[in-house]
C-alpha cells in the first residue's frame, strides 16, 4: 500500500467514526519485498517453531523464550555469536545491550545497519548464569544454525568469538589463532573475529585494530 492509499483508508475510517488504529494485523508485502525475502522469512519462522518445540533447553523450568535470530533473511552478511544473555531473552533479539551496541558500531562502520545483515547465535536460549554451553547443547542447537545458513545463503559469515568459530568451522583451534584467517562453511567464506563482549573487556588499540582489519577483509570479500 502506498502513502496516498493509506491516507485515503485513514480518512475513510475517520469518516466512518473509527477513532483507533487496528494493531496486530499482518503487514502485507509491498512491491519492494522480493519473493525470495518472503519465502526465506517464512522458512525461518517455520524453522524457529520447530526449534522451540524440540529443543531440550526450551523445556527447562526457567526458559522463557528462545532468541532465534534477526535481520534481513536475504542478507549477504551473517554474524554468528554464542548464546543470548538476559537482555536478549527479554527482548527476543540477539545482541542488544552493551555488547549489541558494540556490534551495531562494527556493522555501521562497514556501511551496513542491523536491518541489512542477519544476526544469530549457535545457542538460541539463555544458559543459566551465562555458563559455557555443553558439547551436546552446541550440537543440538547448532543444527538449527546450519539450517538458518542454508535458508539465508549468505555470501560471507563472520563468527564472533570462540563458540561460534569452533562450531561453524568445525575446529578446536583457539580463536586467537583463527581470528582474521578465512575459513569455510561448506563453500561459504567464514571470517572469525573477536566477540564484541571480549572487545569491550579488552578494549586495547591492538584488539580494535584487529577487528577493524577483519572487517576490511569482509568488505573486500563482499565486493568480489
Ligand atoms: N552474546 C552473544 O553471543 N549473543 C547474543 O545474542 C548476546 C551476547
Amino acid at each position: 500500500m502506498n502513502i496516498e492509499t493509506a491516507k485515503l483508508h485513514l480518512e475513510t475510517s475517520k469518516l466512518m467514526g473509527v477513532n483507533f488504529l487496528p494493531v496486530g494485523i499482518e503487514a502485507t508485502p509491498t512491491e519492494n519485498d522480493s519473493d525470495s525475502n518472503i519465502d526465506k522469512q517464512s522458512l525461518l519462522e517455520q524453522l524457529c517453531a520447530t526449534h522451540d518445540s524440540s529443543c531440550p533447553l526450551c523445556a527447562t523450568p526457567n526458559h522463557t523464550q528462545a532468541v532465534f535470530g534477526s535481520g534481513n533473511p536475504d542478507a549477504s552478511l551473517l554474524f554468528v555469536g554464542d548464546a543470548p544473555s538476559v537482555e536478549e531473552v527479554q527482548r527476543g533479539i540477539p545482541f542488544v545491550g552493551e555488547t549489541g551496541e558494540k556490534l551495531d558500531q562494527i556493522i555501521l562502520a562497514i556501511g551496513f545497519n542491523r536491518d541489512d545483515v542477519y544476526i544469530s547465535n549457535v545457542i538460541k536460549s539463555r544458559l543459566e548464569d551465562d555458563r559455557a554451553p555443553l558439547p551436546t547443547e552446541v550440537e543440538q542447537c547448532g543444527t538449527f544454525l546450519q539450517k538458518q545458513i542454508e535458508i539465508i545463503e549468505p555470501t560471507v559469515i563472520v563468527t564472533l568469538g570462540s563458540v561460534a568459530t569452533k562450531y561453524v568451522l568445525n575446529t578446536n583451534d583457539d580463536i586467537s589463532r583463527l581470528r582474521g584467517q578465512w575459513g569455510e562453511f561448506r563453500t561459504i567464506p567464514v571470517l572469525p573475529t573477536f566477540h564484541p563482549a571480549f572487545l569491550l573487556r579488552n578494549y586495547t588499540k591492538e584488539n580494535r585494530q584487529q577487528v577493524w582489519d577483519d572487517m576490511q577483509k569482509v568488505i573486500s570479500k563482499l565486493k568480489q
